[in-house]
């Protein structure tokens, strides 16, 4: 065998080499285990606190608020799309909810747009509509025509 050869040879036996021993090393105990993953992942992620929880949980204390939800277009809205994450404040009043300021948090739903079936969700252009009025003074964001 030419010189050339061999050494070319030993060169891609170290290169081989290093890639091996950074798999050996690099690759996460549990990979592989159920599929191409880690299967550690699914064990980390079921032990992750929800940070959603349901109406029901926030209606067993605003059971007043939750009351007229129900009656009204609303309805199914969950309170965490407006009030953010209630996880921490069910167990603890002190930690504040967010109150939602300003018309942005409707128009998150509301908003005149082409791209989105008009029949389910009412759209509107909030500058005509509101003309630059809060929707809650005119809307109760619980219950739109109370
Ligand atoms: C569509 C958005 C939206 C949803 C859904 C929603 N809220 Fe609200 N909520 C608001 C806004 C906006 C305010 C502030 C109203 C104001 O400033 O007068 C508010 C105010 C409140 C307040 C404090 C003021 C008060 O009226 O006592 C509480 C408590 C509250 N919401 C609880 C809930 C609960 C419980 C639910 C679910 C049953 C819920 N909200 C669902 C938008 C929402
Ligand atoms: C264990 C009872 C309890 C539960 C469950 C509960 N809340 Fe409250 N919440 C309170 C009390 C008490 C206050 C303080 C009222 C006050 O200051 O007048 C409050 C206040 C609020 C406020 C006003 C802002 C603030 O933090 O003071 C909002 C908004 C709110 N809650 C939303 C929710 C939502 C949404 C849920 C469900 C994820 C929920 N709450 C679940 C008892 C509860
Ligand atoms: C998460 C999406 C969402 C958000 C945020 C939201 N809405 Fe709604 N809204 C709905 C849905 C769904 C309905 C029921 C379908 C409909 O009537 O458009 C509705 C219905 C309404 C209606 C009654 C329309 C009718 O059919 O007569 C009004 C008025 C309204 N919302 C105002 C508001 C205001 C004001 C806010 C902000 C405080 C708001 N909405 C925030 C989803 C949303
Ligand atoms: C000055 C009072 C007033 C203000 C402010 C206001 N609205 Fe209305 N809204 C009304 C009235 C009255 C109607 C019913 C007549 C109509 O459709 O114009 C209505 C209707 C709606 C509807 C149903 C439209 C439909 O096609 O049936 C939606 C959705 C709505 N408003 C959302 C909002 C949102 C979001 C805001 C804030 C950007 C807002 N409104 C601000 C008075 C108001």
């Amino acid at each position: 065998m030419p010189l050339q050869v061999k050494r070319l040879l030993l060169v891609f036996a170290v290169f081989i080499g290093i890639m091996l021993g950074l798999k050996y090393f690099l690759t996460p105990d549990s990979w592989r285990e159920y599929g191409p993953y880690r299967g550690n992942a699914l064990k980390e992620i079921v032990n992750q606190v929800p940070k959603f929880v349901q109406m029901e949980d926030c209606a067993a204390c605003h059971d007043s608020i939750a009351e007229i939800k129900s009656q009204g277009e609303h309805n199914p809205l969950q309170c965490e799309i407006c009030h953010g994450p209630g996880y921490r404040h069910i167990d603890d009043e002190t930690v504040k909810m967010e109150i939602p300021k300003g018309n942005a948090v409707c128009m998150r739903c509301h908003t005149k747009n082409a791209a989105s079936p008009s029949g389910i969700i009412k759209q509107i252009d909030a500058v005509e509509h509101s003309e630059g009025e809060d929707c809650i003074n005119c809307h109760n964001p619980h219950q739109p025509w109370l």
